[in-house]
């Protein structure tokens, strides 16, 4: 079993958790409602689809199948027992890196109580403590307004730009880069968050 999953991780009212095929309909329901909400900041592939797209629960199997082999930590986010979101710990890499990217989405409807930050925070935490990591770094997109205001709540680094990084909606397009190291945060980053008076409401 990969180091560190499953796990379920909670700071008051938000807890992260694997995603269940008994999501499905919530899911499915999440994204439609919040389609143009998501859209603009999603990334796609210049390479053509494999085949039609898959099922929820062929979508459950991937992320499940992806986290037993210890290359991602794929948590549900959910916020006072609702499902609202996603956060996926991704590219896991071992050895002399030890990092990881983490990407993250929230329904529109929860935005703004600070769910985001409280869960990056935890996921960070998880990956310097049980998942055995040594980095992690958060690639967001200039135009992302509400996302660079997590980063800087949580105080990570700003590595710089890197240029056509990553390909989002049919174009690659330069991402800011922001990153912590466990030596950062020898206390964890909720606790950096509790002190700030930043966590979820
Ligand atoms: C980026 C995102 C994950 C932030 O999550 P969140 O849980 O709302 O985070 P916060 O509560 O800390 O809010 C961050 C900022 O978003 C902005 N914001 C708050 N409510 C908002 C709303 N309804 N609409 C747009 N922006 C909003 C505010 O500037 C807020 O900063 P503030 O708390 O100082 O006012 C969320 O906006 C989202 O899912 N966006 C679409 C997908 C996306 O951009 N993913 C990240 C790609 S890198």
């Amino acid at each position: 079993m990969a180091r560190g999953w499953p796990a379920v991780l909670r700071e008051g009212d938000v807890v992260l958790r694997p995603l269940r095929r008994a999501d499905s309909r919530t899911w499915l329901t999440l994204r439609v409602r919040n389609a143009a909400w998501l859209e603009r900041w999603e990334a796609t592939s210049p390479e053509p689809a494999p085949g039609p797209p898959p099922t929820f629960g062929q979508f459950v199997r991937t992320l499940n199948q992806q986290a037993r082999s210890g290359s991602s930590l794929p948590f549900a986010v959910e916020y006072r027992g609702e499902l609202v979101g996603q956060l996926t710990v991704a590219t896991v890499v071992r050895g002399s890196l030890c990092s990881s990217s983490i990407g993250y989405w929230v329904s529109e409807h929860v935005a703004g109580r600070g769910i985001t930050p409280t869960a990056v925070a935890l996921a960070v935490d998880h990956c310097f403590g049980p998942v055995g990591l040594h980095r992690v770094e958060i690639n967001i997109r200039p135009e992302n307004a509400a996302s660079l205001r997590v980063v800087e709540k949580l105080g990570l680094r700003d590595e710089g730009v890197r240029e056509r990084f990553l390909h989002i909606q049919g174009a690659w397009c330069d991402h800011r880069t922001f990153a912590v190291t466990a030596e950062e945060v020898p206390g964890g980053l909720v606790e950096r968050l509790r002190r700030a008076g930043l966590l979820a409401r």
